[in-house]
């Protein structure tokens, strides 16, 4: 089978490396020249573990191929992917207009049947809207299908999720679409993944609805631990036995600074601006982005707690991205906390593992100064705030740190630290929801 992806951000790469690897020829399409000519070479233009090999080697077998002409790859494949990107207008509306131009140039280069399937995540309606745009160019003959296919990969396992979903959805107008897209993902069905195929529209709800519940999930567990740090309860007992109940469930139940990235935040102001449409008040997915919005806060608290006035203090900061393993600084609370930090008045100290250019572009200051290393990065900071767990955080040298920095605070917005161990070596330990 020949398909086409249009747009090589995470979705787009993983997608194509993922069906190359699951043995079909793919050619991957974006406007991005410089993305384009990187990707030509084998070298992918962001950090996710485990990419760069699967696109050297499907590139080496001529298996995997980029360009920036959507119209071959179009006429070349039976089924074309979009996964562009849908960013948030500043209203909470998804910005849809890469897939509009996608589905215009679509039109131009329609030569036989295409599948046209919408991996971006896209309001309820999109694609029946982009089939009714490209038949209106082409004539209500076209000869296409559109589908909806959601994706839910997490940046940073990304190829573990595509080749290991929870489950496909799959949003079809006929039996047709459904036939070709089964054919496509066979290798995952045999391996038993549960499939659900369903209408285009309840496809596209189901995304929005499954992100706005984890970002609820989230959200309330944050209020619940900023309650325990005022009742002095410790909220990793109560998480732990929260988790317990099968109907509630232990994931996404990790107190800490709220959550960020280029998915949980746009897609929940995306559900509520869909309610409003619809004149359907979605008020727990509106407070949780309130929540959510405000949740940063705590780190600065608990600093003002360790220091007083901020004002003037050098805090160094460990971790950029919005989680560990991906470089993407996308709406990450990391750099919110920092620019947050700014407004005081601090200077900071930062370090990430994968992220510097892309940090140095958002917090252009000169109280700023990007450091090599966890160490470095601590010299002389009056506190150290944990933002993104990456796993280099977790094994440092403490008593090490401890030496290089002028004051002993130490904020731990994601709850890794053994707070008597880091007690016994001289800080003073601030978490979240812990005693
Ligand atoms: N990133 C995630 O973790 C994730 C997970 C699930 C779903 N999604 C959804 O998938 C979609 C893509 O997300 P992403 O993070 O991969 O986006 P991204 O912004 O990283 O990548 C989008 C790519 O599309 C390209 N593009 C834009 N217009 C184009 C055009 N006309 N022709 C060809 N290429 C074009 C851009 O140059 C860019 O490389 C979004 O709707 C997002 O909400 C993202």
């Amino acid at each position: 089978m020949k398909l086409a992806i249009v747009g090589t951000g995470y979705v787009g790469l993983v997608t194509g490396s993922g069906f190359a690897d699951l043995g079909m020829e793919v050619t991957c399409v974006d406007i991005d020249e410089g993305r384009v000519r990187q990707l030509q070479s084998g070298q992918v233009p962001f950090f996710e573990p485990g990419l760069q090999d699967l696109v050297k080697r499907y590139v080496a077998r001529g298996r995997l191929r980029f360009t920036r002409d959507l119209g071959s790859a179009v006429r070349n494949a039976q089924v074309v992917f979009i996964t562009v990107g849908t960013p948030s207008l500043p209203d909470g509306n998804p910005d849809l207009s890469q897939i509009e131009s996608v589905g215009k140039e679509i039109a131009e280069n329609l030569d036989s049947f295409k599948l046209i399937v919408m991996k971006s995540t896209a309001p309820v309606g999109t694609a029946r809207r982009l089939g009714a745009l490209i038949r209106s160019q082409r004539g209500p003959a076209a000869d296409i299908e559109v589908a909806v296919n959601p994706e839910f990969l997490r940046e940073g396992s990304a190829l573990e999720d595509f080749m290991r979903p929870n489950r496909v959805i799959i949003g079809t107008e006929t039996e047709r679409g459904a036939r070709i897209l089964k054919e496509i993902y066979r290798p995952l069905y045999l391996i038993e993944t549960p499939f659900v195929f369903t209408t285009l529209e309840t496809a596209e709800l189901i995304k929005y609805a499954a992100n706005s519940f984890l970002a609820v999930k989230i959200s309330y567990i944050n209020e619940i631990a900023n309650l325990c740090d005022a009742l002095n309860i410790d909220v990793h007992i109560v998480a732990k036995a929260l988790g317990m109940d099968r109907r509630i469930g232990p994931k996404f139940l990790h107190p800490g600074p709220g959550f960020g990235g280029s998915c949980f935040p746009k897609d929940c102001r995306a559900l509520v601006q869909m309610g409003r449409q619809a004149n359907v008040e979605l008020s727990l997915v509106d407070t949780a982005l309130r929540v959510n919005a405000r949740q940063h806060q705590v780190v600065l608290y608990k600093l003002r707690q360790g220091l007083g006035a901020l004002e003037g203090k050098t805090i160094a900061v460990w971790g950029l991205s919005f989680k560990p393993n991906t470089n993407d600084i996308r709406e990450s609370t990391a750099i919110v906390i920092c620019q947050a930090l700014l407004k005081e008045g601090c200077r900071l100290r930062a370090y990430d593992p994968e992220v510097c250019a892309e940090a140095q572009a958002v917090l252009n200051s000169e109280r700023v100064c990007f450091c090599r290393g966890p160490l470095e990065t601590a010299e002389a900071a009056d506190a150290v705030v944990l933002a993104t767990e990456w796993n280099e955080f977790r094994n440092l040298d403490l008593a090490e740190v401890k030496r290089a920095m002028r004051g002993d605070v130490l904020v731990d917005s994601r709850n890794v630290y053994d707070i008597e161990m880091v007690k016994s070596l001289g800080f003073r330990y601030f978490g979240v929801g812990r005693r």
